[in-house]
């Protein structure tokens, strides 16, 4: 099927099987590996992505039904090299340890951060708590979002 997707800005028009989620298709078609595949079935958030706005689990999205939308994956958040600020803070706060759950972990904070819905510790971890970290480094994760917040 036809699909044409803008990427971090930029536009492809590619083919792809009507089965494919977002995720395949990120990262082997555009070969955006950033964003993880961990559970593959919409439980750890490791392949959060940004799509029209909204964060979305990528596994989760049949590619062919978003023609048209717009993505912005981990690739996307530096700009004219420099890290985003909350890309900074998660290394200043050590907000991680092995990294795999890192791209979505911050996909989801940025999510947060452009809604606005979330200020207090509560509020964050209640927002976060579809990103899992099998290290448990949550509590720095928690401190990085609240000084981007602050
Ligand atoms: Fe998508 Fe786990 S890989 S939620």
């Amino acid at each position: 099927m036809p699909v044409t997707l803008t990427v971090n800005g930029t536009t492809h028009r590619l083919t792809v099987q009507p089965t494919a989620v977002l995720l395949d298709v990120l990262r082997e078609r555009l070969q955006l590996t950033g964003t993880k595949k961990g559970c593959d079935h919409g439980q750890c958030g490791a392949c959060t992505v940004i799509l029209d706005g909204r964060r979305v689990n990528s596994c989760m999205v049949l590619a062919a039904m978003k023609d048209g939308s717009s993505v912005t994956t981990i690739e996307g958040l530096a700009e004219d090299g420099r890290l985003h600020p909350m890309q900074q803070a998660f290394i200043e706060h050590d907000a991680f340890q092995c990294g795999y759950c890192t791209p979505g972990q911050i996909m989801s904070a940025v999510a947060l951060l452009e809604e606005g819905r979330a200020n207090t510790v509560e509020e964050i971890r209640e927002y976060m708590s579809g990103n899992l970290c099998r290290c448990g480094a949550y509590v720095n994760i928690v401190a990085a979002i609240q000084q981007v917040l602050a």
